[in-house]
């Protein structure tokens, strides 16, 4: 399986998201899914912000472009292929100003590109192209914003990611959210690190029972190619 995995902490060995990210994959890998992983920190890799050229190159028609709008498109275009390529996406970040990093936005601003990730249907729809990828988020959050809390209201990240990616075809995202990390006793923390763990086991064995399905629907469709060819 093709991972494109994602990390936009601006903490390295001390981040949550990062450690709780390598902990899913090391799940995965135990769980006998063979990997090939495509890595990106958009805090070292960091694509650029919207420029008036991109914006301008970006809903030109492909046919129309010139020599230099398609050299303002190329790095968004090679973004774009990596996670067209992608069986499955990781994304671990933390919330910010009960958002998303900036980091991980200008990410989003590079990989939605009409043409690409998303197209124009004739009867005027857009249609995202994300819609094979198994996607799941870790994120990580200093309060605790979960049902009931007085900071419920504020997150602005779930439904930022939701709609970004549900644009781009991603129908039902996995979301493991730590928290309280930050602004909690070290029980709480501690306790929101194991609840994490805990669900990202989950997600990693469900993950792997679907690609041991595929691969062995794919063996028995090749056994009776094999039957159909010998009985021949
Ligand atoms: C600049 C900044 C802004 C933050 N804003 C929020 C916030 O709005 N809400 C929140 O719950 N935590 C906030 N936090 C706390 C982080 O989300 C929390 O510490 C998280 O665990 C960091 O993840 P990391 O360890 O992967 O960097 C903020 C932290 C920083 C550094």
């Amino acid at each position: 399986m093709k991972i494109m995995h994602v990390d936009a902490s601006a903490k390295r060995e001390r981040s949550n998201s990062r450690a709780l990210s390598r902990y899913f994959l090391e799940r995965l890998c135990e769980e006998r899914v063979d990997l090939e992983v495509d890595y990106l920190d958009v805090t070292v890799d960091t694509p650029p912000h919207v420029t008036e050229a991109f914006a301008i190159a970006t809903y030109t028609p492909t046919g129309e472009r010139t020599a230099a709008m398609n050299a303002t498109l190329a790095a968004s275009d090679a973004l774009c292929k990596r996670l067209l390529a992608a069986d499955a996406l990781v994304f671990a970040m933390p919330m910010y100003n009960w958002s998303m990093p900036s980091a991980f936005k200008a990410y989003i601003d590079s990989v939605t590109r009409t043409g690409l990730t998303y197209v124009n249907s004739e009867d005027g729809h857009t249609v995202g192209q994300l819609v094979r990828q198994k996607v799941l988020f870790i994120t990580s959050r200093g309060a605790d914003l979960r049902a009931g809390s007085p900071y419920e209201s504020m997150d602005a990240l779930t439904p930022a990611l939701k709609a970004a990616f549900g644009f781009l075809g991603v129908a039902e995202p996995t979301f493991v959210d730590a928290q309280p990390l930050q602004f909690a006793n070290p029980e709480a923390r501690a306790e929101a690190l194991e609840r994490a763990r805990t669900e990202l086991v989950e997600v990693a064995a469900n993950w792997a029972k679907q690609v041991h399905a595929t691969a062995d629907a794919l063996t028995a469709d090749t056994n009776n190619e094999v039957m159909t060819l010998c009985q021949e």
